[in-house]
Protein backbone atom coordinates (compact mmCIF):
# COMPACT_ATOMS: atom_id res chain seq x y z
CA UNK A 1 0.00 0.00 0.00
CA UNK A 2 1.32 3.14 -0.61
CA UNK A 3 -0.33 5.19 2.24
CA UNK A 4 -0.05 4.06 6.13
CA UNK A 5 -2.90 1.46 6.67
CA UNK A 6 -4.19 3.72 9.46
CA UNK A 7 -4.26 6.96 7.32
CA UNK A 8 -8.26 7.21 8.12
CA UNK A 9 -8.46 4.98 11.51
CA UNK A 10 -11.97 5.43 12.98
CA UNK A 11 -13.54 7.73 10.38
CA UNK A 12 -16.59 6.71 8.58
CA UNK A 13 -16.99 7.40 4.90
CA UNK A 14 -20.46 7.22 2.81
CA UNK A 15 -20.01 6.18 -0.75
CA UNK A 16 -23.09 6.86 -3.22
CA UNK A 17 -22.97 4.18 -6.12
CA UNK A 18 -20.46 2.00 -4.07
CA UNK A 19 -21.79 -1.69 -5.17
CA UNK A 20 -19.73 -2.05 -8.50
CA UNK A 21 -16.92 -0.03 -10.35
CA UNK A 22 -14.67 2.96 -8.94
CA UNK A 23 -17.35 3.11 -5.66
CA UNK A 24 -16.36 -0.07 -4.87
CA UNK A 25 -12.76 0.25 -5.57
CA UNK A 26 -13.14 3.51 -3.07
CA UNK A 27 -15.03 1.78 -0.50
CA UNK A 28 -12.73 -1.38 -0.14
CA UNK A 29 -9.65 1.54 -0.40
CA UNK A 30 -11.12 3.51 2.15
CA UNK A 31 -11.69 0.40 4.43
CA UNK A 32 -8.41 -1.14 4.03
CA UNK A 33 -6.88 2.24 5.54
CA UNK A 34 -8.84 2.10 8.68
CA UNK A 35 -12.51 3.65 7.86
CA UNK A 36 -15.67 2.17 8.66
CA UNK A 37 -18.17 2.77 5.26
CA UNK A 38 -21.42 2.95 4.51
CA UNK A 39 -22.22 1.80 0.66
CA UNK A 40 -25.22 3.41 -1.00
CA UNK A 41 -26.98 2.05 -4.09
CA UNK A 42 -29.54 1.22 -6.14
CA UNK A 43 -29.34 -2.74 -5.96
CA UNK A 44 -29.46 -3.98 -3.03
CA UNK A 45 -27.33 -7.12 -3.81
CA UNK A 46 -23.99 -5.52 -4.95
CA UNK A 47 -23.91 -3.29 -1.91
CA UNK A 48 -24.67 -5.92 0.43
CA UNK A 49 -21.62 -7.74 -1.50
CA UNK A 50 -19.47 -4.76 -1.05
CA UNK A 51 -20.31 -4.23 2.68
CA UNK A 52 -19.52 -8.13 3.23
CA UNK A 53 -16.17 -7.04 1.46
CA UNK A 54 -15.53 -4.14 3.83
CA UNK A 55 -16.26 -5.96 7.19
CA UNK A 56 -14.02 -8.39 5.94
CA UNK A 57 -11.08 -5.85 6.29
CA UNK A 58 -11.97 -5.51 10.01
CA UNK A 59 -13.81 -2.05 9.73
CA UNK A 60 -17.73 -1.52 9.83
CA UNK A 61 -20.09 -1.23 7.06
CA UNK A 62 -23.01 -0.70 6.13
CA UNK A 63 -25.20 -1.93 2.61
CA UNK A 64 -28.06 1.03 1.80
CA UNK A 65 -30.37 0.44 -0.72
CA UNK A 66 -31.41 3.72 -2.06
CA UNK A 67 -31.21 6.27 -5.27
CA UNK A 68 -29.37 9.45 -4.97
CA UNK A 69 -33.03 10.97 -7.14
CA UNK A 70 -34.36 10.32 -4.09
CA UNK A 71 -33.88 13.60 -1.12
CA UNK A 72 -35.87 11.67 1.19
CA UNK A 73 -34.00 8.11 0.65
CA UNK A 74 -30.68 10.27 0.92
CA UNK A 75 -31.49 12.15 4.19
CA UNK A 76 -31.98 8.07 5.61
CA UNK A 77 -28.69 6.74 4.23
CA UNK A 78 -26.61 9.68 5.76
CA UNK A 79 -28.43 9.50 8.91
CA UNK A 80 -27.52 5.41 8.81
CA UNK A 81 -23.88 6.35 7.78
CA UNK A 82 -23.50 8.61 10.50
CA UNK A 83 -25.27 6.02 13.06
CA UNK A 84 -22.33 3.09 12.47
CA UNK A 85 -19.89 4.41 14.71
CA UNK A 86 -21.70 8.09 15.84
CA UNK A 87 -19.47 10.09 13.24
CA UNK A 88 -19.65 10.99 9.76
CA UNK A 89 -16.27 12.14 8.36
CA UNK A 90 -16.31 11.75 4.76
CA UNK A 91 -19.12 11.89 1.80
CA UNK A 92 -18.05 10.62 -2.09
CA UNK A 93 -20.85 10.84 -4.42
CA UNK A 94 -19.67 8.45 -7.00
CA UNK A 95 -23.25 7.55 -8.22
CA UNK A 96 -23.43 8.55 -11.95
CA UNK A 97 -25.38 7.60 -15.41
CA UNK A 98 -23.91 7.50 -18.60
CA UNK A 99 -24.71 6.22 -22.23
CA UNK A 100 -23.68 7.21 -25.59
CA UNK A 101 -26.05 9.41 -27.31
CA UNK A 102 -25.90 12.22 -30.03
CA UNK A 103 -27.57 15.52 -28.58
CA UNK A 104 -30.21 15.58 -31.64
CA UNK A 105 -31.25 11.88 -30.18
CA UNK A 106 -31.35 12.87 -26.83
CA UNK A 107 -34.53 12.78 -25.14
CA UNK A 108 -35.91 15.34 -22.33
CA UNK A 109 -36.13 12.36 -19.91
CA UNK A 110 -32.22 11.08 -20.77
CA UNK A 111 -31.00 14.10 -20.82
CA UNK A 112 -32.61 14.66 -17.11
CA UNK A 113 -31.99 11.21 -16.00
CA UNK A 114 -28.13 11.64 -15.87
CA UNK A 115 -28.45 15.45 -14.87
CA UNK A 116 -30.38 14.27 -11.90
CA UNK A 117 -28.09 11.10 -11.14
CA UNK A 118 -25.01 13.36 -11.07
CA UNK A 119 -25.24 16.64 -10.35
CA UNK A 120 -28.75 16.94 -8.03
CA UNK A 121 -27.92 13.87 -6.50
CA UNK A 122 -24.69 15.38 -5.69
CA UNK A 123 -26.25 18.32 -4.07
CA UNK A 124 -28.96 16.55 -2.40
CA UNK A 125 -26.45 13.66 -0.63
CA UNK A 126 -23.75 16.82 0.27
CA UNK A 127 -26.46 18.87 1.48
CA UNK A 128 -27.66 15.83 3.90
CA UNK A 129 -24.24 15.00 4.69
CA UNK A 130 -23.31 19.11 5.90
CA UNK A 131 -24.85 18.65 9.32
CA UNK A 132 -22.48 15.72 10.10
CA UNK A 133 -19.13 16.76 8.58
CA UNK A 134 -19.20 20.20 10.00
CA UNK A 135 -19.33 18.56 13.01
CA UNK A 136 -15.39 17.51 13.69
CA UNK A 137 -14.43 19.01 10.11
CA UNK A 138 -15.29 17.08 7.04
CA UNK A 139 -14.36 16.14 3.27
CA UNK A 140 -16.72 15.88 0.32
CA UNK A 141 -15.15 14.22 -2.57
CA UNK A 142 -16.96 14.84 -5.89
CA UNK A 143 -15.76 12.06 -9.08
CA UNK A 144 -16.32 14.06 -12.05
CA UNK A 145 -14.83 14.00 -15.59
CA UNK A 146 -12.69 15.16 -18.24
CA UNK A 147 -15.78 14.89 -20.48
CA UNK A 148 -16.57 18.67 -20.39
CA UNK A 149 -13.27 20.00 -20.56
CA UNK A 150 -13.89 19.70 -24.19
CA UNK A 151 -16.64 19.31 -26.81
CA UNK A 152 -17.42 15.37 -26.19
CA UNK A 153 -19.52 14.17 -28.54
CA UNK A 154 -22.53 11.84 -27.32
CA UNK A 155 -21.93 13.31 -24.03
CA UNK A 156 -23.87 16.71 -23.53
CA UNK A 157 -25.89 15.29 -20.67
CA UNK A 158 -22.45 14.16 -18.93
CA UNK A 159 -20.73 17.15 -19.74
CA UNK A 160 -23.51 18.92 -18.39
CA UNK A 161 -24.21 17.38 -15.51
CA UNK A 162 -20.16 16.81 -14.67
CA UNK A 163 -19.65 21.10 -15.35
CA UNK A 164 -22.37 21.17 -12.68
CA UNK A 165 -20.19 19.13 -10.37
CA UNK A 166 -17.10 21.17 -10.92
CA UNK A 167 -19.14 24.49 -9.75
CA UNK A 168 -21.06 22.53 -6.90
CA UNK A 169 -17.30 21.89 -5.69
CA UNK A 170 -16.04 24.93 -6.12
CA UNK A 171 -19.14 26.97 -4.47
CA UNK A 172 -19.32 24.12 -1.60
CA UNK A 173 -15.31 24.77 -0.91
CA UNK A 174 -16.06 28.39 -0.69
CA UNK A 175 -19.49 28.56 1.31
CA UNK A 176 -17.98 25.11 4.24
CA UNK A 177 -14.72 26.42 4.08
CA UNK A 178 -15.95 28.07 7.64
CA UNK A 179 -17.13 24.95 9.04
CA UNK A 180 -13.74 23.04 8.19
CA UNK A 181 -15.37 20.83 5.39
CA UNK A 182 -13.18 20.76 2.51
CA UNK A 183 -14.84 20.15 -0.92
CA UNK A 184 -12.52 18.79 -3.68
CA UNK A 185 -12.91 16.47 -6.79
CA UNK A 186 -11.67 13.88 -9.05
CA UNK A 187 -11.77 13.68 -12.53
CA UNK A 188 -10.79 10.39 -13.86
CA UNK A 189 -9.97 9.44 -17.50
CA UNK A 190 -11.12 6.12 -18.76
CA UNK A 191 -10.71 3.72 -16.03
CA UNK A 192 -10.17 -0.26 -16.99
CA UNK A 193 -12.52 -2.56 -15.51
CA UNK A 194 -15.07 -0.28 -15.40
CA UNK A 195 -19.35 -0.20 -16.76
CA UNK A 196 -17.93 3.57 -18.16
CA UNK A 197 -15.37 1.77 -20.18
CA UNK A 198 -17.47 -0.80 -21.13
CA UNK A 199 -20.28 1.51 -22.35
CA UNK A 200 -18.34 4.29 -23.81
CA UNK A 201 -15.13 2.72 -25.04
CA UNK A 202 -16.58 0.95 -28.09
CA UNK A 203 -14.48 -1.26 -30.81
CA UNK A 204 -10.79 0.20 -31.16
CA UNK A 205 -11.59 2.96 -28.70
CA UNK A 206 -9.94 1.47 -26.32
CA UNK A 207 -6.67 1.14 -28.02
CA UNK A 208 -7.14 4.80 -29.48
CA UNK A 209 -7.45 5.64 -25.87
CA UNK A 210 -4.43 4.13 -24.47
CA UNK A 211 -2.54 5.43 -28.11
CA UNK A 212 -3.04 9.13 -26.81
CA UNK A 213 -2.57 9.00 -23.16
CA UNK A 214 0.68 10.20 -22.74
CA UNK A 215 1.29 7.83 -19.77
CA UNK A 216 0.47 5.14 -22.43
CA UNK A 217 -2.38 2.80 -20.31
CA UNK A 218 -5.74 3.46 -19.59
CA UNK A 219 -6.33 4.65 -15.23
CA UNK A 220 -6.90 1.80 -12.89
CA UNK A 221 -9.31 1.75 -10.18
CA UNK A 222 -5.64 2.07 -8.05
CA UNK A 223 -4.75 4.94 -9.65
CA UNK A 224 -8.42 6.68 -8.66
CA UNK A 225 -8.54 5.20 -4.98
CA UNK A 226 -4.62 6.48 -4.48
CA UNK A 227 -6.03 10.31 -4.95
CA UNK A 228 -8.73 9.80 -2.99
CA UNK A 229 -7.30 8.39 -0.07
CA UNK A 230 -5.08 11.45 -0.73
CA UNK A 231 -7.52 14.10 -0.68
CA UNK A 232 -9.62 12.51 2.14
CA UNK A 233 -6.67 12.36 4.37
CA UNK A 234 -4.66 15.03 6.39
CA UNK A 235 -2.00 15.35 3.79
CA UNK A 236 -4.57 17.38 1.69
CA UNK A 237 -5.40 19.62 5.03
CA UNK A 238 -5.04 23.02 2.76
CA UNK A 239 -6.53 21.61 -0.34
CA UNK A 240 -10.04 22.66 -1.30
CA UNK A 241 -12.14 23.25 -4.40
CA UNK A 242 -9.82 21.75 -6.57
CA UNK A 243 -10.89 18.72 -8.71
CA UNK A 244 -7.58 16.72 -9.38
CA UNK A 245 -7.43 15.43 -12.85
CA UNK A 246 -6.37 11.35 -12.98
CA UNK A 247 -5.79 10.69 -16.45
CA UNK A 248 -2.31 10.17 -17.40
CA UNK A 249 -2.37 13.26 -19.91
CA UNK A 250 -5.22 11.87 -21.73
CA UNK A 251 -7.33 15.35 -21.93
CA UNK A 252 -4.46 17.67 -22.27
CA UNK A 253 -3.36 14.95 -25.61
CA UNK A 254 -6.84 15.21 -26.92
CA UNK A 255 -7.18 17.85 -29.44
CA UNK A 256 -7.23 17.51 -33.06
CA UNK A 257 -4.36 19.28 -33.37
CA UNK A 258 -2.25 16.55 -31.75
CA UNK A 259 -1.28 14.61 -34.82
CA UNK A 260 -0.46 17.73 -36.80
CA UNK A 261 1.55 18.89 -34.44
CA UNK A 262 3.69 15.72 -33.86
CA UNK A 263 4.08 15.61 -38.27
CA UNK A 264 5.18 19.22 -37.79
CA UNK A 265 8.26 19.00 -35.15
CA UNK A 266 9.08 15.91 -37.16
CA UNK A 267 8.84 17.84 -40.13
CA UNK A 268 10.95 20.80 -38.67
CA UNK A 269 13.64 18.42 -37.38
CA UNK A 270 14.81 16.95 -40.61
N1 LIG B 1 -29.59 6.22 -25.54
C1 LIG B 1 -30.51 7.20 -25.49
N2 LIG B 1 -31.35 7.39 -24.44
C2 LIG B 1 -31.22 6.56 -23.40
C3 LIG B 1 -30.26 5.51 -23.37
C4 LIG B 1 -29.41 5.36 -24.51
N3 LIG B 1 -28.49 4.40 -24.57
N4 LIG B 1 -30.38 4.86 -22.18
C5 LIG B 1 -31.37 5.48 -21.51
N5 LIG B 1 -31.86 6.49 -22.23
C6 LIG B 1 -32.97 7.36 -21.88
C7 LIG B 1 -34.23 6.53 -21.83
O1 LIG B 1 -34.74 6.33 -23.13
C8 LIG B 1 -35.13 7.40 -20.96
O2 LIG B 1 -35.70 8.46 -21.68
P1 LIG B 1 -37.23 8.35 -22.29
O3 LIG B 1 -38.12 8.19 -21.11
O4 LIG B 1 -37.39 9.63 -23.00
O5 LIG B 1 -37.23 7.15 -23.20
C9 LIG B 1 -34.14 8.02 -19.98
O6 LIG B 1 -32.83 7.87 -20.56
C10 LIG B 1 -34.14 7.34 -18.65
O7 LIG B 1 -33.88 5.97 -18.87
P2 LIG B 1 -34.30 4.87 -17.84
O8 LIG B 1 -33.71 3.56 -18.30
O9 LIG B 1 -35.76 4.92 -17.57
O10 LIG B 1 -33.61 5.42 -16.53
P3 LIG B 1 -32.93 4.68 -15.38
O11 LIG B 1 -33.08 5.53 -14.22
O12 LIG B 1 -33.35 3.27 -15.24
O13 LIG B 1 -31.40 4.63 -15.85
C11 LIG B 1 -29.54 5.69 -16.85
C12 LIG B 1 -30.54 5.72 -15.74
C13 LIG B 1 -30.25 6.08 -18.10
C14 LIG B 1 -28.46 6.69 -16.60
C15 LIG B 1 -28.91 4.30 -17.06
O14 LIG B 1 -28.01 4.36 -18.11
C16 LIG B 1 -28.24 3.80 -15.80
O15 LIG B 1 -28.90 3.35 -14.90
N6 LIG B 1 -26.95 3.82 -15.70
C17 LIG B 1 -26.25 3.41 -14.48
C18 LIG B 1 -25.00 2.77 -14.76
C19 LIG B 1 -24.08 3.62 -15.53
O16 LIG B 1 -24.48 4.39 -16.38
N7 LIG B 1 -22.82 3.47 -15.28
C20 LIG B 1 -21.79 4.17 -16.02
C21 LIG B 1 -21.25 5.26 -15.22
S1 LIG B 1 -19.98 6.11 -16.14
Amino acid sequence: MVFQSDLLQGKTALITGGGSGIGRGLALALAAHGCNVAVMGRRAEPVAAAADDIRALGVQAAAISADVRDPAAVEQAVAQAAELAGRLDILVNNAAGNFLCLAEDLSPNGFGAVVDIDLKGSFHASKAALPHLKARGGVVLNISSTLQYFGTAAQLHVSAAKAGVDALTRVLAVEWGGYGVRVNGIAPGPVADTEGVRRLLVGRAKETAVGSTPLGRLGSIEDVCNAALFICSDAAAFVTGVTLVVDGGLWLASNGMTEAWAASIEQAGS
